[in-house]
C-alpha cells in the first residue's frame, strides 16, 4: 500500500481535472445558475458567495493539502519504531490560542458579510413607485396578480406562469399559497422564497435587461412539483406600459364559425374552473337576457376562481400547463417575435405549439404527473380529461388562439 498512494492520486488528478471541465461545460448554457446574476438582488448575494467561496477554497486547500502532506511525507516506513510515540503538541499555547482565534475570525468576518448581505436584500422598494404583484403558488403553476394603480387591490390584471415585468425596475412580489408549501425562485434575479399558506413573504427582484429568466417551484408540492415552472420576461419600459394596458382589455367576442363553435364548449364546460374577464354568453347575440341570467358571474371584470388560471389573454404568454408545454413555439425564428409573438403577423399560424396544446386538451392528465385514471372527484388538483372529441379540440383551439 505505502508509495503507491501517491502515485494513485496523480493518475486520478487528469480524470478529476477533466471532470471538473466536464461540469463547467454542463453549466455553460444552464439558464438556472445561480452563478451568473441578471439583477441587482442576485448580484448582492453573488458577492456574498464569492469572497465566501474564496475563504472556504483556501480553507480547503490548505486543510486538505496539509493531511495530505502529512500522510505522505510521515507515512509509516519499515524501518519505523511502530511503539515510539510522535511529538505531543496537547498544552502547546500558542498553537491552541492560533486555531481558536483563526476560526474565529474567518466566521465572525463570514458572519459579518452575510448579515450585511441579508439587510440588503430585505430593502423593500417604495409601494408607491415601485409595480406590486401578488404570487400564488398553487398546484402545479404559479398566478400572478397586479396592482398597477396601487390601489391596494390586485385585480387590474391577472395572469399566470409568465410573469412580465419591465426591465431596469424594482418589482414587489407578495408570494402566497393557495394549498400547500411552494417555493418561488428564479435564481438569475434573486433567491427563493417559500409560498406558504396563510403568509405573504416578500420579494424584490429586479432584471438589468430584457430577457426571459427561468425558474422552478423548489419546494416538493405534490406529483407535478418538478413541472412546475417559473418565466419571468424582462421588457422595456414602453413594451410594458402597451403590456399592461392590452391586458387590461375584457374579452372580445370571437367571429370565426370554429372559434365561436370553441367558444361554446369553453362556456358550457372549461368555465367550471377557468376565468376569462368580462366574458359572455356565447348565445347573448341572440338571446342576452337569458345569457345575461346563467352567465351574470362570468360578466364581472377579472374574475380569480382559485382553481386554475385566467385566460382572457391567454395568447400573451409563452407557456402553459404550469410552464411544462411552451405555448409559442421554441425555434430562433419564433423567440425571436418575443413576448407578443401571437400579435404578429402569422404569429399564431407559424408559432403556435398547436401540438402539445392539442395534446393537453385531449387527456390533460396523461401529460402530467398525477393520479393515473383521475377523475375530478378524487383528484386533487388538474385539470381532468374532458373526453373531448377531436372536433371540439379543434374548435377549442380556434377560440383559445383568438385570447390575445
Ligand atoms: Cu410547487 Cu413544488
Amino acid at each position: 500500500m505505502s508509495g503507491q498512494s501517491p502515485k494513485r492520486l496523480l493518475t486520478l488528478a487528469p480524470a478529476l481535472a477533466a471532470l471538473m471541465v466536464f461540469a463547467a461545460a454542463c453549466s455553460a448554457k444552464a439558464p438556472q445558475t445561480t452563478l451568473k446574476p441578471k439583477g441587482p438582488k442576485a448580484e448582492t448575494i453573488n458577492n456574498l458567495i464569492n469572497p465566501i467561496f474564496a475563504v472556504a477554497a483556501v480553507v480547503f486547500v490548505l486543510i486538505l493539502g496539509g493531511a495530505l502532506f502529512v500522510a505522505i511525507k510521515f507515512r509509516a516506513k519499515d524501518d519505523d519504531d511502530f511503539d515510539a510515540f510522535p511529538e505531543q503538541v496537547h498544552g502547546n499555547f500558542k498553537l491552541e490560542i492560533g486555531w481558536t482565534i483563526l476560526p474565529a475570525v474567518i466566521l465572525g468576518l463570514v458572519g459579518m458579510l452575510t448579515v450585511v448581505t441579508i439587510f440588503d436584500l430585505a430593502r423593500k422598494p417604495d409601494p408607491k413607485t415601485a409595480i406590486q404583484v401578488e404570487v400564488y403558488g398553487q398546484q402545479w403553476w404559479w398566478e400572478y396578480r397586479y396592482d398597477v394603480n396601487h390601489d391596494g387591490k390586485y385585480d387590474e390584471i391577472i395572469t399566470a406562469n409568465d410573469l412580465v415585468i419591465p426591465a431596469g425596475k424594482e418589482i414587489s412580489l407578495h408570494i402566497k399559497a393557495r394549498d400547500v408549501i411552494h417555493s418561488w425562485w428564479a435564481p438569475a434575479l434573486n433567491g427563493k422564497k417559500d409560498a406558504v399558506p396563510g403568509r405573504t413573504h416578500p420579494l424584490t427582484i429586479q432584471a438589468d435587461k430584457p430577457g426571459e429568466y427561468i425558474g422552478q417551484c423548489t419546494e416538493f408540492c405534490g406529483l407535478s412539483h418538478a413541472e412546475m415552472r417559473i418565466k419571468v420576461v424582462a421588457i422595456t419600459d414602453q413594451e410594458f406600459t402597451s403590456w399592461t394596458i392590452e391586458q387590461q382589455k375584457p374579452f372580445a367576442n370571437p367571429t370565426a364559425e370554429a372559434a365561436v363553435r370553441g367558444w361554446s364548449a369553453f362556456a358550457g364546460q372549461c368555465t367550471t374552473c377557468h376565468r376569462i374577464n368580462a366574458m359572455t354568453d356565447p348565445g347573448s347575440a341572440k338571446n342576452p337576457v337569458d345569457a345575461a341570467k346563467i352567465y351574470k358571474y362570468r360578466s364581472v371584470v377579472n374574475q380569480v376562481s382559485g382553481a386554475a388560471p385566467n385566460l382572457t389573454h391567454f395568447m400573451s404568454r409563452d407557456m402553459f400547463a404550469g410552464g411544462k408545454f411552451n405555448l409559442r413555439k421554441n425555434t430562433p425564428a419564433c423567440n425571436k417575435l418575443g413576448y407578443d409573438w401571437a400579435k404578429t403577423k402569422d404569429g399564431i399560424k407559424d408559432c403556435l405549439n398547436r401540438t402539445d396544446l392539442e395534446a393537453w386538451l385531449r387527456n390533460s392528465p396523461a401529460q402530467k404527473a398525477m393520479k393515473p385514471g383521475a377523475v375530478p372527484s378524487t383528484m386533487s388538483r388538474g385539470m381532468p380529461n374532458f373526453n373531448l372529441t377531436e372536433d371540439q379540440i379543434d374548435d377549442l383551439v380556434a377560440f383559445l388562439t383568438t385570447l390575445k
